[in-house]
C-alpha cells in the first residue's frame, strides 16, 4: 500500500474517530435531553413544583416529615443537609418511595472548603494562582461529596469595589480579569473531569448579579450600575464561570437598577439565557423571591412569585411563594406552563448530568477523603501563596530559626476559629493549626513568649498592655497578630470604619516604642486601613483568614522556608472616605496629580488663595490609595527590562506578542506574579486609566532571569459601549509590571 493510500486510510480512520466522540458526546447530549423529556413527560403538576421547591430542612421539623416532603415529592433539593445515613436514607425514601423515583439534590455553602478550610476566596484571590485554588476546589468537592453533598453555592464572584462590605471576603476582589480566572478554576475544580465522577458536584456562580455594588458598602442595599459597567465588569467572572460549565447560577437578593435580581428578566432571560446560551439552573437566594415585596417590586408573595418564574428562577430557595402560588398562577395566566416545565428540564438536566438517577447514593467509604494530611499540605501551600508582604525594611524579614526568643503578641496569634474566617459551616476549630503553635513547633516552647495583650479584636481594655510590653523588652523580636475576627465580615456584617477594631493600634504603637523589630502579620477578611501600622513597623504580611493551615503557612514565611509572593486582589485605601476606589478607573477631565494636591495640613491658616488646585483629589487623602491593584513584594527583588512588541499596530482581529524578561537581582529564589496591563486612551466611551489583560506567576532561582510572554489579541479589547460590544481602533498603552502604579511602558495602535 503507497504512502498516499496509507494516509488517507489513517485520515479516515481518525474522522471516523472523531465523528465516533462527537457522536458519543452529541449522543451523550441527546441522552439527557431524552431522559429529561420523557421523565417530564410522566410528571404531574405537584411533582414539577416540587422540583421547583428547595426545602431547608431546619424548617420542615422533623425526620418524619422531611421524609413524607420527600416521599410525596414536595421537593427536589434540600439545603444545609448532609452526613453520609442520613443522606442516604433521604435519597432512599426520594427513589424507591416517591412516584417517579428523581433523586433529591443536597446543596451547601461549600465556599473555601468543606473541613479543610482553605483562606477565604479573597485570601485565594491574593496567590493569583488558578491552578492551586483549581486543585483546592477539588479537595473541597471531594470532601463535601463524601457527606452527601452534590452542589455547592459556589463560587461566589461578586466583583467589587468597597472593603465595607462584609462579603468583600467571600469574592475574589475588584478585577474582572483575575476574578475570571479565577471563577473557571473554582468551577473545574468543583466539577471535575467528568460531571458524574462521585466526588464531583455542581458549582453555583453567584451572586448574579450586581450584589457587590451595595450603596455605602451596607449588605443587600440598592446597586446602580451602568449597563458598559456591568457588561465590562460585573458580569465577566460569570460569563467565564458558564463558560467553565457551571452547572448552575444563584440570583442575588440586590435591586438592580429599581429591577430586583430575582426578578429581572434581563439579566437572567435576555443575558443569561439568550446571549449566553445557558442550559443550567437558576436557584434564587434565600428569600429573594418573597422578598422582592419588601423592595416595592411585588405586590405580594403571589406577585413575587410570578415574577421570578417568568423572569427565569427555577428553584427558589427556603421560602414557599412558589408551592402555594404557581397553581393559581396558571389558572390565572400569570404564568405559563411552558415556564414550568422549562424550569424543571433545567432542574432534571443537571441532576441527568450529575450522574445522579444512576448513582443516588454516597459510598461510606469516601469519608476517607476528609482531612487528608496531602490536603492539609495543600492549603497550607495556598494559605502561603496567598500571603501578601507589604512591608520589608531593613531585612526584618526573614528570621532566622536560631533566634533566641520572639514574643507572640495580639488577639489572632492562638485564635483557631477566627482564622478560619467567614462561610465555614462544615470547618472545625479544632482542626486549625494557628500561629502561635506553628511557630512553637518551629522554635520550641522557650523560645516564644506569648502574651494576647487583647482577648479579642474588638477588645479595648488595656489592662494586658504592660505584659505584652514586657514580654516584647524580653525579647529579640515582636510578631504582632492583629486584623478581625471572622464575625466582622461575611454576610450582613459590614463596617463603616475599616481600620484595625479595638485598642490593636494602641498596642502595636507601646510595642514599637520598646525599639524593638516589631512585625505584623494581619488576619482579616477585607482590606484595613492600616496605614499607620504599616508606617511605625518593620515588617507587616497580610495574611487574611487563612484556614486550616494558616499558622504554619505564616511561619514558612516569618523564617523564610519561602519568599512571600501574594499580590493584592484589591486596591487598599487610606480610610473608607476613599471608597470607592479602584485602580481601573476612568481619568476624569481633572486627575489628581502631585503637583496639585495640597496636603490639607499645609494649607497656610487664613489661606488667601481662592482655590487648592481645581483637581480630582482629597485635601487629607489625596489621590492615590494606601497601596494599589497587584502590590506585593518579596524578600528578593525583581528588576524587569528589555520590553518588546511583535508589531506596534495591529488589526482588531489581530494579535501582538507583549515580551520582557524579568531578573531575580536578589538573594533568595522567588516567585514574581508578572502582570501586563493596557489602556485604551480614546473611546466611545471614556474608557480605564488601565486594565489587567493578563499575568503569569513565574518561579525565578536568584542570580537567574526569565523571559515572560503574553500575546495580545485585538478581541481581548473589545468592549461595551452602551449600544455594542466591539474593539475600536486607536492607541493603546501596554505595561508589563509588578502591580497596577508602574511598569515598563510600550504602546501600539489598533488600526
Ligand atoms: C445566603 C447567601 C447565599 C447562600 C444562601 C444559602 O443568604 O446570600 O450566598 O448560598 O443564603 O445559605
Amino acid at each position: 500500500m503507497n504512502s498516499i493510500k496509507r494516509l488517507s486510510t489513517a485520515l479516515f480512520a481518525l474522522l471516523m474517530i472523531l465523528a465516533g466522540s462527537c457522536s458519543r458526546n452529541q449522543a451523550g447530549k441527546n441522552d439527557v435531553e431524552g431522559r429529561v423529556e420523557k421523565l417530564l413527560a410522566q410528571m404531574t403538576l405537584d411533582e414539577k413544583i416540587g422540583q421547583m421547591s428547595q426545602l431547608e430542612v431546619g424548617m420542615v421539623g422533623t425526620e418524619e416529615n422531611l421524609k413524607k416532603a420527600v416521599r410525596d415529592g414536595r421537593c427536589g433539593s434540600l439545603l444545609n443537609c448532609w452526613g453520609v445515613e442520613r443522606v442516604n436514607e433521604l435519597q432512599r425514601v426520594a427513589v424507591k418511595e416517591s412516584r417517579l423515583g428523581i433523586p433529591l439534590i443536597i446543596g451547601r455553602d461549600v465556599i473555601h472548603g468543606y473541613r479543610t478550610i482553605f483562606p477565604i476566596p479573597l485570601g485565594m484571590a491574593a496567590s493569583w494562582d488558578p491552578e492551586i485554588v483549581k486543585k483546592a476546589f477539588r479537595i473541597a468537592a471531594t470532601e463535601a461529596s463524601s457527606q452527601g453533598i452534590k452542589w455547592a453555592f459556589a463560587p461566589m464572584i461578586d466583583i467589587t469595589w468597597d472593603p465595607r462590605w462584609g462579603r468583600v471576603a467571600e469574592g475574589c476582589g475588584e478585577d474582572p480579569y483575575l476574578a475570571s480566572a479565577l471563577a473557571k478554576a473554582m468551577v473545574e475544580g468543583f466539577q471535575g473531569d467528568s460531571l458524574t465522577d462521585p466526588t464531583s458536584i455542581a458549582a453555583c456562580a453567584k451572586h448574579y448579579c450586581g450584589y457587590g455594588f451595595p450603596e455605602g458598602g451596607r449588605d443587600y442595599n440598592t446597586t446602580y450600575i451602568t449597563e458598559p459597567v456591568l457588561r465590562n465588569v460585573v458580569l465577566k467572572p460569570f460569563k467565564a464561570a458558564k463558560d467553565a460549565g457551571a452547572l448552575s447560577f444563584m440570583s442575588a437578593f440586590n435591586d438592580l437598577d429599581g429591577v430586583p435580581a430575582s426578578g429581572n428578566e434581563f439579566t437572567l432571560k435576555q443575558i443569561l439565557r439568550k446571549e449566553w446560551k445557558f442550559d443550567g439552573l437558576v436557584v434564587s437566594d434565600w428569600g429573594s423571591v418573597p422578598e422582592m415585596v419588601v423592595h416595592g417590586y411585588a405586590t405580594d408573595a403571589k406577585d413575587a412569585a410570578s415574577k421570578a418564574i417568568n423572569a427565569g428562577v427555577d428553584i427558589e430557595m427556603a421560602t414557599t411563594t412558589y408551592f402555594d402560588n404557581i397553581k393559581s398562577l396558571l389558572e390565572e395566566k400569570k404564568i405559563t406552563q411552558e415556564e414550568i416545565d422549562n424550569s424543571v428540564r433545567n432542574i432534571l438536566r443537571v441532576k441527568f448530568k450529575l450522574g445522579l438517577f444512576d448513582n443516588p447514593f454516597v459510598n461510606p467509604e469516601a469519608q476517607k477523603s476528609i482531612l487528608e494530611p496531602a490536603s492539609l499540605e495543600h492549603a497550607r501551600k495556598v494559605a502561603r501563596e496567598s500571603i501578601v508582604l507589604l512591608k520589608n525594611v531593613k531585612n526584618t524579614l526573614p528570621l532566622s530559626t536560631g533566634i533566641s526568643s520572639v514574643a507572640v503578641i495580639g488577639p489572632l496569634a492562638d485564635s483557631p476559629r477566627d482564622q478560619l474566617g467567614t462561610w465555614c459551616f462544615d470547618g472545625n476549630a479544632e482542626n486549625s493549626v494557628t500561629p502561635l503553635k506553628a511557630l512553637r513547633e518551629v522554635l520550641g516552647d522557650k523560645k516564644v513568649i506569648f502574651v494576647a495583650g487583647l482577648t479579642y479584636s474588638r477588645d479595648k481594655k488595656t489592662d494586658q498592655f504592660s505584659k505584652a510590653v514586657a514580654a516584647a523588652k524580653k525579647s529579640d523580636a515582636v510578631i504582632f497578630f492583629g486584623g478581625e475576627e471572622w464575625i466582622l465580615t461575611g454576610e450582613g456584617q459590614c463596617r463603616g470604619e475599616i481600620n484595625l477594631p479595638g485598642a490593636q493600634s494602641e498596642l502595636i504603637a507601646e510595642l514599637v516604642k520598646t525599639g524593638k523589630p516589631v512585625i505584623l502579620v494581619i488576619m482579616a477578611g477585607r482590606p484595613l486601613a492600616i496605614g499607620n501600622e504599616i508606617d511605625e513597623t518593620g515588617a507587616v504580611l497580610y495574611a487574611w483568614h487563612g484556614g486550616t493551615m494558616a499558622g504554619p503557612a505564616i511561619a514558612d514565611l516569618l523564617f523564610g522556608k519561602e519568599s512571600p509572593s501574594g499580590k493584592l486582589p484589591i486596591t487598599f485605601v487610606k480610610g473608607s472616605g476613599q471608597i470607592p476606589f479602584y485602580y481601573y478607573r476612568n481619568n476624569t477631565g481633572r486627575p489628581g496629580t502631585q503637583q496639585s494636591w495640597t496636603p490639607i495640613d499645609s494649607i497656610p491658616v487664613e489661606n488667601p488663595q481662592t482655590s487648592l488646585g481645581y483637581k480630582s483629589f482629597q485635601l487629607d487623602y489625596g489621590f492615590t490609595p494606601l497601596l494599589p491593584f497587584g502590590y506585593g513584594l518579596s524578600y528578593t527583588t525583581f528588576a524587569y527590562s528589555d520590553l518588546s512588541l511583535s508589531a506596534l499596530s495591529m488589526k482588531t482581529d489581530g494579535s501582538i506578542v507583549v515580551k520582557a524578561k524579568v531578573a531575580n537581582t536578589g538573594n533568595m529564589d522567588g516567585d514574581e506574579i508578572v502582570q501586563l496591563y493596557i489602556r485604551d486612551r480614546v473611546g466611545s466611551i471614556t474608557r480605564p486609566i488601565k486594565e489587567l489583560k493578563g499575568f503569569k506567576r513565574i518561579h525565578i532561582k536568584k542570580g537567574e532571569s526569565a523571559d515572560v510572554e503574553f500575546t495580545l489579541k485585538g478581541e481581548d479589547l473589545a468592549f461595551f459601549n452602551g449600544k455594542i460590544t466591539a474593539t475600536e481602533p486607536g492607541k493603546f498603552d501596554v505595561w508589563v509590571s509588578t502591580n497596577s502604579d508602574e511598569g515598563l511602558h510600550g504602546e501600539f495602535v489598533i488600526e
